[in-house]
């Protein structure tokens, strides 16, 4: 049974202590050879492309250069660490809410109640909590954002119940009401922005909506359960994280820590392998199974099975069915960067934040022509595994039935198990991966990982430290960026570098736990999560780390997003965010003077008040000027 203390625990973190792996001794070797010193020294912290090498520097070296440049290129004086529990921005910006949990979409929904967290039967006609990845989309004279809403807080969701434990199917039917996706048209009347209520376009997908399955995986017995023995439409999308956007211009949802949402009433269940690595076992976060017996294990082994995927909708269409692309592989998907290679194929960068998992390259077989059909570029092409050598070299792996000894549909349903099979790289918690538009490059962000060099990965998979994983005991986290061969994202081979290191100067003086040298005293941050490009080539960068601001944290403060230059290196905080709070999901408005940007889990009494329940929301950054932001 859950413990409910448990509530407060990040997924992550609930996964280690529900489901650890073991300890794993043998790494001490790896970590007292020196590799991580070696490969931390060997040149591979370097700043834009074909740079100079600039290698590690104490940190504190460009505190200076980087203060008077600061408005340069990014066209704004840096805000300083905070504690506090508001939202801060630069001087000649402001911030106002666009949307919290809670808000109406449809205006037959009942008002927000902080007394009850609202009641069950609008909890699927309002804005879902913990918002998360966005996109928006400019349909007609109209703006639509499809927002992620990837968990939810029983204690604020069900506040009138013990420690927030679900007592009743409603219960449980108001939780995954919460979570999903939703649509919503938006509109700026006076420079303030709002939800247009009853918009056509608005609409909530939830744990319950139905889903088509696409791919390879589509209609294979691991994927078939008594309610649809065809293995091609299931119910529900799940802990929806961080987004991505096609080229023809619909939303793609993902999948994360799916695992979670499914528990045995039989304790003594015996449970497949293949769960094993996945983190699915009898004891569920939420405790859905005891309401809902979709989510039992003991009574629907497929149901888990048939989640972890990426989902595509589309967000003009709001009748349209969602579509689970098992192409795009089974893992805790965390985002899809999108590009088109020059020939056209359609290339889908993506994350598994676990920490030893992998980074991930699905390329179509199909090529994409505007305005043609796009069906079937999602559903046919090859999923490739990343390799990264520490001399800076990398190379895709392709996942097939040739390198891995499974069927395609395997592959799709356990694709962490296929890129076990090919050697693949484990990496520091894959978060976003962002592609450079205007730049054959693609970054992503390796939040942090304190089992770097002490344990396995889930599959058993060595952590060893080196490459562009290069800190043993990783509380801090990395972005390594990677230049494909030929400029061609195709190519199945790359270049790679880090391009920063975060770390804390302050605290650990030369060492490596100092960071690289775009870090200093005025920017530091920790463990790296969402990241988006803008259209000028700057990357705007969001962190979920630690806030107590003491210790190896001393100095950070709260949560944060910064913008950093892919050319020179130089990276400053544009933004600070409630304490408790993570930064997560980033988009533009049509025009661009307006950036919207997730604050998601809030711990201060945000936005609300004293007395109030903490609500996740959306805020429209924009300039006083009104001149663009990216
Ligand atoms: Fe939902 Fe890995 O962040
Ligand atoms: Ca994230
Ligand atoms: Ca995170």
């Amino acid at each position: 049974m859950t413990d409910n203390d448990t509530y407060d625990l990040s997924w992550d973190e609930w996964d280690e202590l529900v489901r650890p792996t073991e300890e794993e001794t043998e790494f001490d070797r790896v970590v007292a050879s020196g590799l991580s010193r070696r490969g931390f020294l060997s040149g591979l912290v370097a700043f834009g492309s074909g740079a100079a090498v600039m290698g590690l520097g104490t940190g504190a070296s460009l505190l200076n250069s980087t203060a008077v440049q600061a408005a340069g290129r990014f066209g704004f004086t840096p805000v300083g660490v905070a504690t506090d529990a508001t939202v801060h921005v630069p001087e000649g910006y402001t911030w106002d809410i666009l949307v919290k949990w809670g808000d109406k979409l449809f205006s037959d929904a009942a008002d927000f109640d902080h007394a009850t967290g609202g009641d069950v039967a609008s909890s699927d006609r309002v804005f879902g909590e913990n918002t998360d990845g966005m996109e928006l989309f400019a349909i007609g004279d109209k703006q639509i954002i499809a927002v992620n809403s990837e968990y939810v807080n029983p204690k604020l969701n069900l506040p009138q119940n013990e420690d927030g434990k679900p007592t009743s199917a409603d219960d449980v039917l108001k939780l995954q009401n919460l979570q999903g996706v939703t649509v919503m048209e938006v509109a700026e009347e006076g420079g303030d922005w709002h939800v247009v209520v009853d918009s056509p376009f608005n609409r909530r997908i939830t744990h319950n909506t139905p889903m088509k399955i696409s791919g390879p995986a589509a209609g294979h017995d691991l994927l078939k359960t008594d309610a649809d023995p065809s293995g091609t439409e299931s119910l529900g999308t799940y802990n929806n994280c961080g987004a991505g956007k096609t080229p023809w211009g619909t939303y793609l949802t993902c999948e994360e820590n799916f695992n979670g949402y499914f528990g045995s009433t039989d304790a003594d269940l015996e449970l497949p392998a293949d769960f094993k690595r996945y983190g699915i076992g009898v004891e569920s976060r939420y405790d859905y199974e005891k309401f809902d017996a979709r989510f039992d294990i003991s009574k629907n082994i497929n149901e888990p099975r048939r989640a972890g995927y990426i989902v595509e909708i589309d967000p003009a269409n709001p009748d349209a069915t969602p579509v689970k692309r098992t192409a795009l592989g089974r893992f805790k998907h965390e985002n899809a960067a999108c590009t088109v290679a020059r020939d056209g194929r359609v290339i889908v960068y993506m994350g598994d934040d676990e920490r030893g998992e992998f980074l991930y390259k699905f390329v179509s077989k199909g090529v994409y022509v505007p305005g043609a059909s796009t069906d079937g570029l999602l559903d046919e092409g090859t999923l490739y595994v990343a390799k990264f050598s520490d001399d800076g070299n990398g190379e895709w792996l392709a996942l097939t039935e040739e390198t891995t000894g499974m069927s395609q549909a395997e592959i799709c349903i356990y694709s962490r198990l296929a890129a076990s099979k090919v050697g693949a790289t484990t990496m520091d918690r894959p978060e976003w991966v962002a592609v450079n538009p205007v730049a054959v490059e693609a970054y992503c962000a390796l939040t942090n990982n304190k089992n770097r060099g002490v344990k396995t990965n889930a599959g058993g998979d060595e952590t060893p430290v080196g490459g562009p994983n290069p800190r043993e005991k990783n509380n801090y986290g990395q972005i390594v960026r990677w230049y494909p061969e030929n400029d061609d994202h195709v190519s199945s081979s790359f270049k790679w570098d880090l391009f920063v290191m975060a770390g804390n100067p302050d605290v650990h003086g030369d060492s490596p736990y100092a960071g690289s040298s775009n870090i200093n005293s005025g920017n530091m941050f920790n463990s790296p999560d969402g990241m988006m490009f803008d259209t000028s080539g700057l990357l705007w960068i969001q962190t979920d780390g630690d806030y107590k601001n003491e210790g190896d944290f001393a100095g950070m403060g709260n949560n944060q997003m910064l913008v950093g230059d892919p050319a020179t290196g130089q990276i400053e905080r544009f933004m600070t965010v409630p304490y408790g709070a993570e930064v997560t999901g980033i988009t533009w408005s049509a025009d661009k003077r307006t950036l919207f940007v997730g604050i998601q889990h809030p711990a201060a009494p945000f936005p609300d008040g004293e007395g109030k329940l903490a609500r996740s929301c959306v805020v429209a950054v924009k300039r006083s000027d009104n001149a663009m932001i990216g």
